[in-house]
């Protein structure tokens, strides 16, 4: 997964790079030196009403500890965006290691089960929030929206965290992008 390709080279340039293939060049290069800032991977899961949903995610941090702020950074067209921006709530779920394989089950709108309380099969609870925690998660971190911020083809949700828990031993190794073969924007 490679944000930001196949759509023509994205500027500003430095000096020099002048001619089409000078900036098609530069702008992989870009990449690859993003592609290099280390990173998590996650399910977020977010929920308005009675809709729910998990998705994959890397772009989280901690943004301030007094307050304790969380921020991540959410597409505009995802099924998640609307429910953060409209349910003002988002649970941050680690993934354990050996769970890998979950984060290419949360890339598009899950299918939700009611009545098994099952997010794509994947058991879930709803967390203090309301919005969904997965079971098998190792750790979660439950967020209310305190500030949304437009950032180009994406949105910041900074949430404060409301509350947070263990669910597996606390050394239990998560998941970071260099666990799989995937990347994300760059
Ligand atoms: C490894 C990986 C990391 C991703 N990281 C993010 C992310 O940080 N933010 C984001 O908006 N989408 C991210 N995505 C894309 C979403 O998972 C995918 O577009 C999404 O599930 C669509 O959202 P929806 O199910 O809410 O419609 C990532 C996908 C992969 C495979």
């Amino acid at each position: 997964m490679a944000g930001g390709g196949g759509i023509g080279a994205i500027g500003p340039f430095p000096a020099g790079v002048d001619t089409p293939e000078q900036r098609e060049e530069y702008d992989k290069l870009r990449r690859r030196v993003l592609w290099t800032l280390p990173s998590g991977l996650y399910v977020l899961g977010s929920r308005a009403g009675e809709r729910r949903n998990g998705m994959t995610l890397n772009w989280v941090s901690q943004v301030s500890f007094e307050p304790k702020l969380v921020a991540v950074s959410v597409e505009q067209g995802a099924l998640t965006h609307d429910l953060v921006r409209d349910g003002g709530v988002f649970v941050v779920n680690t993934v354990s290691r050996e769970d890998r394989a979950i984060v290419r089950k949360f890339t598009k709108p899950v299918e939700v089960d009611e009545a098994a309380r099952t997010l794509n099969g994947f058991a879930f609870h709803d967390g203090l929030t309301g919005a969904p925690v997965l079971d098998q998660a190792p750790a979660y971190i439950e967020c209310e929206v305190r500030q949304t911020v437009d950032v180009g083809n994406h949105t910041l949700f900074i949430g404060e965290v409301v509350a947070c828990g263990f669910q597996a031993d606390e050394e239990t190794p998560v998941l970071r992008m260099e666990d799989t073969r995937m990347n994300y924007g760059g």
